[in-house]
C-alpha cells in the first residue's frame, strides 16, 4: 500500500483507535495504526502526510503514562507534518509543548455542547455550537505558547486548540464517534484542507495494487493453495488470487463433518457457477469426527480441529504436486487488519479467552509461504472488495461461521446424531430469519445443542428429549455483542416448527445474554 498517501494513527490505548483509522479510510485516505511509542525511524520510513494521536485511558501524570515517540516534536518541526491530538493525544501535546494539564473539576463524559471560538480551519466557516462526544477526567488548563483556544465546551473548558503555523491541532472531544455532529467533517478539514492530502484510497486502486503485489510475490511458476472455509474472507481472498495468478491457484474446501445443512453443496455451487472458480472438495469428515469422539473440552476440540486442518492442507498439497509436478509454495490466508494491528499498551490482551485467531494459529515449521492479501483491510472493506470482484451480495452479507463449525455449538461430546439434529434446527431458524426479513438486522444467529434432556409431552405420551438454544446477536466486530430482541410471535412460530419437525427435540430456549459477560458462541 506504499503508493498511497498515508496517515499514521499513534495508539495510546483508546477504545476508538480503530474507529479513527476507519473514519480516515472512509474519507478515501489510507491510514495505519502504530503503537504510541513507535520509533521515530519507523515513522520516518513511512513518511506520513499527517499524524493523529489517539485518546487513551491514562493521565499524563500517571507514573508510566505513555508519551510521544522520542524526538517526535523535532521530527514534526523539521518536516512540518500536520499533527492532530485527540483527547489524551491533545493533553499529551499540551504537556509536551509547555502547556498545562490538570484534573478536570467535573469529569466530562457523554454528549456535550461545544462552541467554536474564533476562526479555525478545523470547523466549517461560521459554525455554531454543536454536540460532541467527550470522555475524559483530565483537561488542558493552559495552552502552550503560540497556541490559540478555538473551541470551548459548555462548562468552559478547552475543547480545541491549535497552532496553525506549526501545523499542530488538538481536540478534547472525539470527532471519530458518530455522536459528534459533523465529526467526520472536522477530520476531513484537518486531512484535506489543512494537511493537503488528496484522497486516493478506493477499492479499484486496492484491487489493482494487490493483484500486482501478488504477481510479484508468487512469480511466474509457483502454485498457490487456498483453503476455503465457506466464509467471506477466504472467498474474497480466493477470487483476488485467481485474478492474479489464474489456474495456478488451487482451491480446496475441507468438509470436516461439522458444517451446516447443505453447506458443502452451497459453497461448491457458488464457486462453480457464480464465480467460475474451480474448487476441489475434500471430504475428511470421517477423520475429524473420529478424532473428536468423546472430546468434551472446548479448547481440546479447537486444537484437534486446527491440527487436522493442517493435515488436510498437506493432503491437498500432495494432490497439487501430482497434478502439476511440484508442491505449492504458497498458502492463502484470509487474515484481516484487526488481527495484525501492531500491539500497543492499550491493546495488549493478557488472557486467551478462545484460541481462534488466524494469526499465530499455524505451526512454525509450515512449509508454505503465506499470502495474506487482506491483512491491510477491515471487514467492511473486504466486503466492498468482494463486491468489486463480483462476489454475489447474498454471500458477502452472510453471518460469520466459526472454523470449528458445529463442534463448538454442541456442548459436550459430538456425535453424528447430535450433528444431524442441530443441522435441522439451525436450518429452520436461519431460513425463518430470512423469510421474515430479520436476517440482515442480525450480525450472527445460530442454534446450540445442549447436553441435557428434559421431560415433555407429545401426543398423549411422555417424552424425555433434547433441548436446543437459539442465539441471535448484533455486533460490529464480534468483540462485544448485544442479544437481539426477536419478536415473540417469531420465536413462538420457530419453536413450534422445531418441536414439530425435528425428532428428538422437545424444548427450545432463547439466549438473552450479551457479550460480555457471555461470549457469542457457547464454547
Ligand atoms: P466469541 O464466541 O469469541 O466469538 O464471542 C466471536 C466471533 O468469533 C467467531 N469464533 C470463531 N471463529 N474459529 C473461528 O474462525 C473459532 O474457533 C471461533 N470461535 C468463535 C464466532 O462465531 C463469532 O463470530
Amino acid at each position: 500500500m506504499s503508493k498511497h498517501q498515508l496517515v499514521v494513527i499513534l495508539d495510546y490505548g483508546s477504545q476508538y483507535t480503530q474507529l479513527i483509522t476507519r473514519r480516515v479510510r472512509e474519507l478515501g485516505i489510507y491510514s495505519k495504526i502504530l503503537p504510541g511509542d513507535v520509533s521515530i525511524a519507523r515513522i520516518e520510513e513511512l513518511a506520513p502526510k499527517a499524524v493523529i494521536l489517539s485518546g487513551g485511558p491514562s493521565s499524563v501524570y500517571d507514573e508510566d503514562a505513555p508519551v510521544l515517540p522520542k524526538r517526535f516534536l523535532e521530527y514534526q518541526k523539521a518536516k512540518q507534518v500536520p499533527v492532530l491530538g485527540i483527547c489524551y493525544g491533545m493533553q499529551l501535546l499540551a504537556q509536551s509543548l509547555g502547556g498545562k494539564v490538570k484534573k478536570a473539576p467535573v469529569r466530562e463524559y457523554g454528549r456535550m455542547e461545544v462552541m467554536p471560538a474564533g476562526i479555525s480551519g478545523l470547523f466549517p466557516k461560521g459554525s455554531s455550537a454543536f454536540q460532541a462526544w467527550m470522555s475524559h477526567g483530565d483537561e488542558t488548563s493552559e495552552a502552550p505558547a503560540g497556541f490559540e483556544v478555538v473551541a470551548r465546551s459548555q462548562s468552559g473548558s478547552f475543547a480545541a486548540m491549535e497552532n496553525p503555523n506549526q501545523k499542530i491541532y488538538g481536540l478534547q472531544f472525539h470527532p471519530e464517534v458518530t455522536h459528534t455532529v459533523g465529526g467526520i467533517q472536522i477530520l476531513e478539514n484537518f486531512l484535506v484542507n489543512l494537511s493537503g492530502i488528496k484522497p486516493d484510497w478506493n477499492m479499484e486502486s486496492i484491487l489493482e495494487e494487490q493483484v500486482q503485489a501478488i504477481r510479484e510475490k508468487v512469480g511466474p511458476k509457483a502454485a498457490v493453495l487456498c483453503a476455503l472455509s465457506g466464509g467471506v474472507d477466504s472467498a474474497v481472498a480466493a477470487v483476488l488470487l485467481h485474478k492474479a495468478v489464474g489456474d495456478r491457484l488451487h482451491c480446496f474446501f475441507v468438509d470436516h463433518g461439522l458444517l451446516r445443512h447443505k453447506e458443502q453443496e452451497r459453497v461448491m455451487e457458488m464457486f462453480r457457477t457464480q464465480l467460475h472458480l474451480p474448487v476441489t472438495c475434500l471430504d475428511h469428515s470421517e477423520r475429524f469426527l473420529k478424532l473428536l469422539e468423546g472430546v468434551t473440552d472446548p479448547e481440546k476440540k479447537r486444537k484437534i480441529i486446527g491440527a487436522e486442518f493442517i493435515q488436510s492442507f498437506e493432503i491437498a498439497a500432495e494432490s497439487i504436486a501430482e497434478k502439476v509436478g511440484h508442491l505449492p509454495e504458497f498458502l492463502v490466508q484470509g487474515t484481516l487488519y484487526p488481527d495484525v494491528i501492531e500491539s500497543s499498551p492499550g491493546h495488549k490482551h493478557s488472557m486467551t479467552i478462545k484460541s481462534h485467531h488466524n494469526v499465530g494459529g499455524l505451526p512454525a515449521n509450515l512449509r508454505f509461504q503465506l499470502i495474506e492479501p487482506l491483512r491491510e483491510l477491515f471487514k467492511d472493506e473486504v466486503r466492498e472488495l468482494g463486491k468489486t470482484l463480483g462476489v454475489p451480495q447474498d454471500f458477502l452479507s452472510r453471518h460469520p461461521f466459526p472454523g470449528p463449525g458445529l463442534a463448538v455449538r454442541i456442548i459436550g461430546d459430538i456425535t453424528r446424531e447430535k450433528l444431524d439434529i442441530l443441522r435441522q434446527v439451525d436450518e429452520i431458524f436461519i431460513s425463518s430469519l430470512k423469510t421474515s426479513g430479520l436476517y440482515h438486522q442480525i450480525w450472527q444467529a445460530f442454534a446450540v445443542f445442549l447436553p441435557v434432556r428434559t421431560v415433555g409431552v407429545q401426543g398423549d405420551g411422555r417424552t424425555h428429549d433434547h433441548v436446543v438454544a437459539l442465539r441471535a446477536v448484533t455486533s460490529s466486530d464480534g468483540m462485544t455483542a448485544d442479544w437481539f430482541p426477536l419478536p415473540y410471535p417469531f420465536l413462538a412460530e420457530v419453536s413450534n416448527q422445531i418441536c414439530n419437525s425435528v425428532r428428538g427435540v422437545s424444548r427450545v430456549v432463547y439466549d438473552v445474554t450479551s457479550k460480555p459477560p457471555a461470549t457469542i458462541e457457547w464454547e
